[in-house]
């Protein structure tokens, strides 16, 4: 699922960015890390949200792929 229209970034990318890491990165170093930046600002909360999920769950319990309810949560807020 698209969550930047704006530089067309897709929630697996997102997670795909946050890797291993365990700390929680701002939405910001996200967008350095992708080689963009924040256009009109209105996908920060979903990332935002992304991270947090990211950073709450385990790696090793959850890929990321919607297989855990942390990943189901994006669905039910959407
Ligand atoms: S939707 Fe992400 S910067 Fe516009």
């Amino acid at each position: 699922m698209i969550v930047c229209s704006c530089n067309v970034l897709s929630d697996g990318q997102v997670r795909e960015a946050l890797g291993g890491r365990s700390d929680r990165p701002s939405v910001g170093a996200i967008f350095r890390h992708m080689g963009c930046e924040p256009r009109c600002g209105r996908c920060a909360r979903n990332i935002s949200a992304i991270v947090d999920q990211h950073a709450a769950v385990p790696s090793d319990h959850c890929s990321g792929a919607g297989e855990c309810d942390n990943c189901r949560a994006d669905e039910l807020a959407a």
